[in-house]
């Protein structure tokens, strides 16, 4: 199951220095982006190790870190009592079962929503938890082949349609800010080099 996979890879996620730097580079795509306020709460979904978050922490009051993955989970909480004591919370949820706690002024997510079946009903309960003014950031894939994760892969979305997600979002009452390509990844792929290109849609709630 995907929460095995995820829980057997949490200690070393951050040990792979493509996965470190695509991160640095998304993380500094959604602060030119989104206006970052001290006194926002933020919310990391389906944040892994937090790699997102904890980027982003220092710009901002509060981060709450969500995934249903308890090993990933347990490297947030590790990294929060290290070194943001007060300052970061976290919950291993299944929001699309569970629902979420608490409302955020800033929402951001990094290639996690091609991991959840339903991502309507995920979407639909990110945005009613965004407060009025606040600011929904979301990166994934674009729509691939399904060669990005390779054969076997148990994965229910082979990206998306950019225009597809845009209007899922406009549909939940969020206003377009802007989307851009903050990072393009590279595979060989059958001897040829193949582009996977990840998007970064930002919408605001009015
Ligand atoms: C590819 S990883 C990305 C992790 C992190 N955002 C990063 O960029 O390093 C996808 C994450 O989504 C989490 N995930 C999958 N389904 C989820 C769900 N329904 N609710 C919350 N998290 C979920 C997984 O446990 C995993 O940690």
């Amino acid at each position: 199951m995907i929460d095995k996979y995820f829980d057997r890879a949490a200690a070393e996620w951050d040990q792979q220095e493509y996965r470190l730097n695509r991160l640095k580079v998304i993380a500094r795509a959604m602060e030119r982006e989104i206006p970052l306020i001290k006194t926002m709460k933020g919310l990391d979904f389906g944040c892994g190790t937090g790699l997102l978050g904890f980027s982003l922490i220092d710009k901002i009051a509060y981060m709450t870190f969500v995934d249903t993955s308890e090993g990933m989970i347990e490297q947030v909480r590790l990294k929060a009592e290290r070194d943001y004591a007060g300052r970061a919370g976290w919950q291993v949820r299944d929001i699309v079962a569970e629902g979420l706690e608490g409302c955020f002024d800033l929402i951001v997510s990094n290639m996690a929503l091609h991991h959840i079946p339903d991502v309507t009903a995920a979407l639909t309960i990110l945005s009613r938890a965004l407060n009025r003014g606040g600011y929904m950031g979301l990166c994934d894939l674009e729509r691939e082949d399904g060669t990005f994760h390779g054969e076997g892969a148990d994965i229910p979305h082979p990206g998306f349609d950019v225009d597809g997600m845009e209007s899922l979002l406009s549909s939940l009452g969020l206003e377009k800010v802007s989307t851009t390509t903050p990072f393009v990844n590279r595979k060989v792929v059958e001897g040829e080099e193949r582009e996977y290109p990840l998007f970064l849609t930002v919408f605001r709630k009015n």
